[in-house]
């Protein structure tokens, strides 16, 4: 009706979509996520995490043999994305899980396990299966929700909402980067303080802090993106080849061109490129390399020069200022980020690909808000 339209673009703002706007509004939805949970406590000022939800269970998550990851989608990939550091911070071992494949496996699930169900509408059907099946198995079961009073929320035995507002564009953006932010702030939560271990703790802190203003630096790639778009614009395929804290970038940045743009895209762990990716590099496939500064930059400065050997078109997205560096020739299009802590890199480095997704879909015709065959939440199995 005329009224719900209405409605819709009062909803929308000066955005003409809602993914649009999700994407921009990510430094405020950052900047909720992470209300009254950062703190600088007494004199000392040392710096803390408060999750309410699980101060009462951080005991027993930290006496867990494992933590295992379980989710769907974009909520799995926000998972892989925070695991490398929730592995340093705890030194307890982290699997991860996709709940369809956990529940077809019927794999072990213990009562020493703690087990984290991620998902945006805590509704999605695989995941809430899983969550029957590790409750049956005696684990401790930990939500991280969108939704207040959703059957994950319910149902487990505790946990973190990510209070990142309704989202309502199908494929999932500020959600994500919520995600990744609240397992951040678990695995520091989880970590506990010890001397070792303060620099690392304070220095991601004080980078959880600034992240809103980064997040809102990056977003001026809007124009730039819109551009790369129209050079992608009538492609086939793209691939993007990401390692170790951005491995999930690139599987997300893949998964959002796909889901919305219709076009398809590969995420791929750039240290398998010899195992079989490299067959399909020639001089028309594009190629985006995330190659941000981390403890991995010169094993992907290595995956572009061998890239480059084989002709293939590339996009790299590095570090403010790296262009020269991870250039191999004129040809070589770049997409500069602002640098971060790398454990919220991954926030940083997939809001580019976000923009190129958005732009893409719009460019070539697609419903960005609703694509074709997909739902917001899957709620039959
Ligand atoms: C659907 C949505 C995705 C989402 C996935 C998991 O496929 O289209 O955007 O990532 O479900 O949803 P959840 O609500 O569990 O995070």
């Amino acid at each position: 009706s005329v009224l719900e339209m209405e409605v819709e673009q009062i909803n929308k703002g000066h955005y003409e979509h809602y993914m649009q706007k999700e994407i921009h509004e990510q430094p405020e939805s950052l900047t909720t996520t992470m209300r009254g949970r950062l703190i600088h406590r007494g004199s000392s000022k040392s710096k803390s995490v408060l999750l309410g939800g699980l101060k009462d269970h951080l005991k027993t998550i930290r006496r867990s043999r494992r933590i295992v990851f379980i989710g769907c989608g974009t909520s799995y990939n926000a998972a892989l994305a925070a695991r490398p550091i929730l592995e340093e911070l705890s030194g307890i071992p982290v699997t991860m899980e996709i709940a369809s494949d956990l529940l077809d496996r019927e794999g072990p699930i213990y009562r020493e396990d703690t087990a984290v169900f991620v998902s945006q509408s805590g509704e999605t059907a695989d995941t809430l299966l899983a969550l029957e099946y590790a409750l049956d198995n005696g684990a401790l079961c930990v939500g991280i929700t969108n939704t207040v009073g959703s059957a994950i929320a319910r149902n487990t035995h505790c946990g973190v909402h990510i209070n990142a507002g309704a989202e309502i564009g199908v494929a999932s953006t500020k959600a994500y980067t919520s995600q990744i932010v609240v397992m951040v702030m678990l695995a520091l939560a989880i970590g506990g303080d010890t001397i070792s271990n303060q620099t690392r703790r304070e220095a991601i802190i004080d980078g959880l802090f600034d992240l809103p203003n980064k997040v809102r630096e990056v977003l001026k790639l809007d124009q730039v993106m819109k551009e790369l778009a129209k050079l992608l614009i009538a492609e086939q395929s793209l691939l993007v080849f990401g390692r170790g804290y951005n491995y999930a970038t690139a599987l997300e940045g893949a998964l959002k061109v796909k889901e919305v743009a219709l076009m398809h895209s590969e995420g791929i762990l750039a240290g398998e490129m010899k195992h079989g990716p490299l067959a399909l590099v020639d001089e028309n496939l594009p190629i985006v390399v995330i190659a941000t500064r981390d403890a991995c930059f010169s094993k992907q400065q290595s995956v572009i020069q061998q890239l480059h050997a084989r002709k293939g078109r590339l996009i790299v997205m590095c570090s403010k200022g790296d262009a020269a560096t991870v250039c191999p020739n004129e040809y070589c299009r770049v997409i500069e980020v602002p640098e971060d802590v790398d454990c919220l890199q991954p926030v940083i480095n997939v809001v580019p690909l976000q923009l190129l997704a958005y732009h893409l879909t719009v460019l070539r015709g697609f419903n960005v808000d609703q694509p074709r065959n997909l739902a917001k939440s899957v709620t039959t199995q």
